[in-house]
């Protein structure tokens, strides 16, 4: 048994926040932000919409399109970090209640920006072994509830949303997940953080008064390591399948910052219109970022059954991982 993408889905909030609303309260301006980031806007979840709502709605359209029965769903998974609750019930779990899905075994797992794509790893495994037969995968983030909305280095990058696929079993290797690549090495992991709220630094008072429960993030360092990482990880990945950048359909990388996307996609000589952008939308939505971009490239027919994408992600931990994927949709 092979695994494959049989679906994908994805919702985004209605409130737009524009490089120019950011003008009206932070020492910045749409030059610096368009010039540095590519970011043109974000969208910013509604104050009583949390996590689960997004990804439910994004789940339900993934179900939708995989046109299966949500009882035949067996493994439910969310990431995120962004989680509804700090520690339980996982964001897995609230989604399944609010999509309808009882009895699957749901959990979330913590990759920051490389979710989406650690979870396809374990879902191939889980498929392959023959220890599941349909999996939900949720990348869904309010980061608007991580953000200090007074730190010009960080707020202006992130925005709200979510994505989700449907992973089945199928014995057709032509829209199989091909390969998996996944790492971490947590030497960097102070470069970008939220320090706060956890066991370390709990939640009183002392800590939310330093601000401990915002994303911190040493910008400068974080760009070169990713560049360099999600460059390697490419290559690796094109040369341990015998592929080159010419065989990929359909480059999706995360979208966090143009500037990051350009300088990998040149040195792999990935042409710009087999390329998906959406940081100029949406901001970095971390765990949402490549299904939602899945999506748009599926709802603009740039993807079609049987094509090779290649995604290629990177975030705090710092994670990364990248994966060649025949689409296996409709
Ligand atoms: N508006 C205006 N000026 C700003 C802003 C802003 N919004 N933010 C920072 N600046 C200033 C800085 O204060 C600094 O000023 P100084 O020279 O007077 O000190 C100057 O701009 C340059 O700052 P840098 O941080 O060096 O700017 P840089 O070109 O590196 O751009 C950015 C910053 C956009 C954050 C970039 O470093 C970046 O995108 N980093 C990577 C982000 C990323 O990929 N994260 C990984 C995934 S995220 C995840 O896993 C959750």
């Amino acid at each position: 048994m092979y695994a494959s993408l049989k679906s994908i889905g994805s919702y985004v909030p209605e409130k737009i926040l524009t490089n120019k609303d950011f003008e009206k309260f932070i020492d910045t301006s749409d030059e610096w932000i368009v010039q540095r980031t590519g970011i043109k806007e974000r969208r910013i979840a509604a104050d009583d919409q949390a996590t689960s709502d997004m990804g439910a709605l994004a789940a339900q359209k993934a179900i939708e399109r995989a046109g299966i029965d949500k009882n035949d769903i067996d493994l439910v998974m969310c990431a995120t970090l962004s989680p509804d609750h700090l520690c339980m019930p996982s964001t897995a779990c609230l989604i399944s209640d609010k999509v309808g899905i009882r009895n699957a075994m749901a959990f979330d797992i913590s990759a920051a920006c490389s979710g989406f794509v650690y979870m396809l790893s374990m879902a191939k495994a889980f498929i392959e072994s023959g220890a599941k037969k349909n999996i939900l995968l949720v990348g869904a983030e309010k980061i608007s509830s991580l953000v200090d909305y007074t730190d010009r280095g960080t707020c202006i990058l992130f925005g709200d949303g979510a994505g989700a696929a449907i992973i089945s079993a199928t014995e057709d290797k032509n829209e199989a997940i091909i390969d998996v690549h996944a790492s971490a090495d947590g030497k960097y992991s102070d470069l970008l953080i939220t320090p706060g709220c956890g066991s370390k630094y709990p939640c009183r008072a002392e800590n939310v008064k330093d601000k401990l429960q915002y994303i911190k993030m040493a910008g400068n360092e974080v760009f070169k390591v990713a560049v360099r990482t999600l460059t390697k990880d490419v290559v690796d990945i094109l040369k341990t399948n015998n592929l080159k950048s010419e065989d990929v359909d359909i480059f999706i990388p995360h979208q966090a910052n143009l500037r990051i996307i350009e300088a990998v996609r040149n040195k792999l000589n990935f042409p710009t219109e087999k390329t998906v952008f959406t940081v100029a939308k949406y901001g970095n939505t971390s765990a949402a970022s490549i299904p939602m971009a899945i999506n748009d490239a599926y709802e603009e027919g740039r993807l079609k059954k049987g094509d090779l994408m290649l995604l290629d992600t990177f975030g705090g931990g710092f994670t990364w991982a990248s994966a060649l994927v025949k689409f296996g949709g409709n």
